[in-house]
């Protein structure tokens, strides 16, 4: 018998496969929950469909998906087309796939091996085509979940989102070593919900190597206009955010 740690799981090399047309992988991450990870991700994505590109998110929080909600995509009973794996329907003029789709708004009580499986399954299942960026919203922390992610896609680049906030900052930091073990490389660090610039984030965007790429404000109308991309990016967190669009794919070409 084979030692097991010689035996690869063959959805590691489908997922190879399937992400073969895809020019750039970028994972949204943040240790910390709530800085804004899915909004960053989701409005990023479209605003760089909107520039033109060929775009694709998967939200890879997979007990707790909520990427649809801000696009305004019901899942409900909706399963996508199949033909030799998943094609993800174009929402928003972006490819999107989310677990939501099967388990719709009922939580996936995933423990685990199962989270590592679904994480996999998903990614060996679906067919993105040719993509200039492939944009993965991830879930908060940096254990097992992220590790799985990372470690299944293999060549994601990161962009790392942070507030201002002492505890958000620490955190950041925390995530920047870990990545450094050649996880991934964070081209970008975002500052969310802050109406300036910060000394303490540009700093942490050089001792990580990455660009700054722009502060978002706190915009109490993006809550109210959930479900509406179109008309997010119109609000002054929307327009920060196609300016971070725009130097990531200048960083990105
Ligand atoms: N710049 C902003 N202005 C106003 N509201 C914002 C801004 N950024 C994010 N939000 C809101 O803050 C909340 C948390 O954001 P979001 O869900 O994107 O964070 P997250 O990091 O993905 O959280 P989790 O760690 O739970 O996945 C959401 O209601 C979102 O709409
Ligand atoms: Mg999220």
């Amino acid at each position: 018998m084979m030692p097991e740690a010689l035996i690869e799981d063959p959805r590691l090399v489908a997922v190879g496969e399937r992400l073969r047309g895809v020019r750039h992988v970028v994972a949204v991450l943040s240790s910390k929950g709530g800085v804004g990870k899915t909004f960053v991700a989701t409005m990023t994505a479209v605003a760089l469909a909107r520039m033109g590109y060929g775009v694709g998110l998967m939200d890879m929080d997979v007990t707790n998906p909520n990427a649809h909600i801000l696009l305004g995509h019901d899942v409900e009973g909706k399963l996508p087309e199949e033909e030799k794996g998943i094609v993800p329907p174009l929402v928003a003029g972006v490819r999107f796939m989310t677990i939501a789709y099967y388990t719709g708004e009922n939580p996936a009580p995933l423990r685990g091996e199962d989270v590592a499986s679904a994480i996999r399954e998903v990614l060996a299942i679906t067919r993105w085509g040719h993509l200039d960026y492939l944009i993965i919203d991830t879930p908060p922390g940096m254990g097992d979940e992220l590790m799985e992610i990372l470690t299944t896609i293999r060549r994601a680049e990161s962009v790392m989102v942070t507030t201002p906030s002492p505890l958000s900052l620490v955190s950041a930091r925390r995530l920047v070593k870990l990545l450094r073990v050649g996880l991934s490389r964070v081209v970008g660090v975002v500052e969310n919900m802050s109406n300036h610039p910060n000394e303490q984030v540009i700093d942490l965007a050089k001792e990580a190597g990455a660009e700054y790429l722009g502060n978002i404000p706190y915009t109490p109308a993006v809550d109210e206009l959930v479900g509406r991309p179109e008309q997010v990016l119109e609000t002054p967190a929307g327009e920060a955010i196609k300016e971070v669009a725009k130097k990531l794919a200048a960083l990105l070409p």
